[in-house]
């Protein structure tokens, strides 16, 4: 097991990765929030692979435990979904001082239920139990909560931190191999952002990370969340420094948005890297041998990287549509070589006279 210690004072928590079962959250939070009851939200996919033994194990060390699986999908993170959560909570007398709600899913079950605690009674725990490499390196960590209001992400939300994040490795297995991929993407994220030894780990072991090593992946997805903790604890509430973890979603964000989400997240996000060094390239902030180290990590992973169909001016339209614009420019993660990088405010005018 490794220990991530995400210290923001009195909203300190742990991040555990291990490579046990996933239902050995119980033991956990048996230890750690004893007399608590657990309101488990799930949804069905991630349900029937985990939810009877989560669900067992806690009832197993005297928790009292309610199941919630919703739809599985980005739809759930709605809130006429919310608006379920809360009423399902109280529905099962779900009260002020003795809830614990367990978010067990990926990304999109995590900002949901994280959404519910932040909000039921004006703000209950949670834990987070991530199970898709996407969330186990990004979401579930820094205390990010949100819905999706009129097909704009993540629009209404709370800074909400976690008690503790369980990131159960053998959870990898199950995923599909797209769905991991996408985690990857967040993973070369962080290995970009600070030069920390993830990158020389992917490309040493990019055969082991490929065949999910539990090894490997344990070394990954404990590096990639001290990555993100570094950064959330000097910028909680994402005022300055925690912008950087944008590095590459500008684009990416605007490739999600046109393609009708049918380029997933990661997958975005490392073309929008890619994106990404070209521009910081053209504003003189690096030469080509970095965009080359940066492609050659993806390619290894078997991440595309071809970013000819998405170079057009029609991808600023969107840009300028995302929650992150600001007026008539946007904050720029530009890349000055591995492991530096830097906010440039870029007007869209800017960016359209690069892109043509
Ligand atoms: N995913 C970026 C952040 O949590 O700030």
């Amino acid at each position: 097991m490794k220990v991530v210690r995400v210290g923001l004072g009195k909203r300190s928590y742990s991040v555990r990765v291990v490579r046990s079962d996933v239902s050995h959250v119980a033991h956990s939070i048996s230890r750690s929030f004893p007399s608590m009851r657990c309101a488990l939200i799930t949804d069905k996919t991630v349900a029937g692979l985990y939810g009877e033994s989560v669900l067992s194990a806690l009832r197993g060390c005297s928790i009292d435990t309610e199941l919630l699986a919703l739809p599985a999908g980005e739809a759930t993170k709605s809130s006429t979904m919310l608006d379920r959560v809360w009423k399902w909570l109280l529905d099962n007398s779900f009260d002020r001082n003795s809830t614990l709600i367990v978010a067990l899913g990926g990304g999109v079950v995590g900002d949901l239920a994280g959404f519910a605690a932040a909000t039921y009674m004006r703000g209950v725990p949670y834990v987070q139990v991530p199970t898709t490499l996407l969330s186990q390196v990004d979401s579930s960590v820094g205390g990010k909560t949100a819905i999706n209001v009129a097909g704009t992400k993540n629009v209404v939300g709370r800074f909400h931190q976690p008690q503790l994040v369980y990131a159960s490795l053998p959870t990898l297995q199950t995923l599909q191999k797209r769905q991991f991929r996408n985690g990857l993407g967040e993973v070369v994220k962080h290995g970009v952002i600070r030069d920390s030894g993830i990158m020389d780990t992917l490309v040493e072991k990019s055969k082991a990370v490929m065949a999910r090593d539990l090894s490997v992946m344990e070394s990954l997805v404990a590096e990639s969340c001290t990555v993100k903790r570094d950064v959330v604890q000097r910028d909680e509430l994402e005022s300055g420094e925690r912008q950087v973890l944008n590095f590459g979603h500008t684009f990416g964000h605007a490739i999600e948005a046109a393609s009708k989400q049918r380029v997933h997240h990661g997958e975005a996000v490392a073309l929008g890297m890619v994106a990404a060094c070209v521009v910081s390239e053209k504003l003189g902030y690096c030469d080509a041998s970095v965009r080359e180290q940066v492609t050659s990590v993806l390619t290894s992973l078997e991440i595309g990287t071809d970013i000819s169909p998405w170079w057009t001016t029609s991808m600023v339209d969107w840009m300028m549509k995302d929650k992150k614009a600001r007026g008539d420019s946007v904050n720029f993660i530009v890349l000055k070589d591995i492991g530096k990088v830097g906010i440039h405010s870029l007007s869209f005018e800017t960016l359209r006279r690069l892109i043509q």
